[in-house]
């Protein structure tokens, strides 16, 4: 086997650890940061340098896992660059159907055929232009029945100090509970990206998202047992930067992160990548 065989199976080998230590019921302990590329950039050429400067950083598997996700036209590109790192494919969303006379959608059978292995569903941006979590609830099942990792975003658009922002929480969690048995909540990563931080630079403070993992766990205690509850990673994602990662990963008991802006500069990347090592 060539050299460059040998790494890519040693990479895939520790992932396969990391992969069979989660479902041992240690999913927390192994922090994931996913870069959602959103629309950028907009050549194929910025594109194939941003993921080999992020391939490059990220050679060797040691925790986080680190998982990007650009655009659908770069997946095939994207894959090839980072083939030989230790990064993981992503796509940012995926349609219902798998075949069909659906135009404009992206099938999870084409995603997997590129190599991703998260998919990012129901993203606010996504929800801000008619999904419903009726649609996220169907693209959940259609992720896990390709076994892939549907990585679910919830959040509210606005804190009142009533607290409602809980409830709408809640309910996001509920839409998932009645079509999601625990087995399968089991193998979701929830990723709660308050919409007003999103691209605001106003950054949930550690007390805030601390307060929301541990409500989150409350719910999916509710929902199913506190053992599922357990398994069920929670990222945080809204203006995640290099100088706040540190603080919001070691205080605010995340899972890790879901990073927007800062994901499509590979410095900035790596250094939030390195704050929650
Ligand atoms: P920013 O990190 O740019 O705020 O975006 C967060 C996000 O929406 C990631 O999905």
């Amino acid at each position: 086997m060539e050299a460059g065989g040998i790494v890519e199976k040693a990479i895939r080998e520790a992932y396969c650890f990391f992969v069979m230590l989660q479902s041992l019921g240690m999913k927390k302990t192994v922090p994931l940061v996913i870069g959602n590329w959103k629309l950028n950039p907009v050549t194929l050429v910025d594109a194939s340098l941003l993921a080999s400067a992020i391939a490059r950083k990220q050679k060797t598997v040691a925790a986080p896992i680190v998982v990007i996700a650009p655009p659908f036209p770069y997946l095939a590109e994207v894959g090839k660059k980072i083939k030989k790192s230790a990064v993981i494919l992503a796509a940012q969303d995926v349609y219902t159907e798998v075949i069909g006379p659906f135009t404009g959608e992206v099938s999870i059978l084409q995603l997997k055929d590129l190599g991703a292995e998260y998919i990012i569903v129901g993203h606010s941006e996504r929800r801000a232009l008619g999904e419903t979590d009726d649609l996220v609830c169907q693209k959940v099942q259609t992720v896990l029945k390709h076994q892939l990792t549907p990585v679910v975003c919830i959040g509210e658009r606005a804190r009142d100090e009533h607290g409602d922002f809980f409830t709408f929480i809640e309910n996001q969690l509920r839409s998932l509970a009645e079509v999601l048995p625990a087995v399968a909540i089991k193998k979701i990563v929830i990723a709660y990206e308050p919409i007003w931080a999103i691209g605001t630079g106003k950054t949930a403070t550690v007390e805030d998202v601390k307060e929301m993992q541990l409500f989150i766990e409350t719910v999916l205690t509710k929902l199913y047992d506190r053992a599922t509850a357990k398994m069920v990673p929670v990222l945080y994602g809204g203006s995640v930067k290099p100088d706040n990662a540190a603080s919001l990963h070691k205080e605010g008991d995340m899972g890790g992160f879901l990073v927007g802006g800062a994901s499509l500069k590979a410095d900035d990347f790596a250094a939030i990548i390195k704050a929650v090592s």
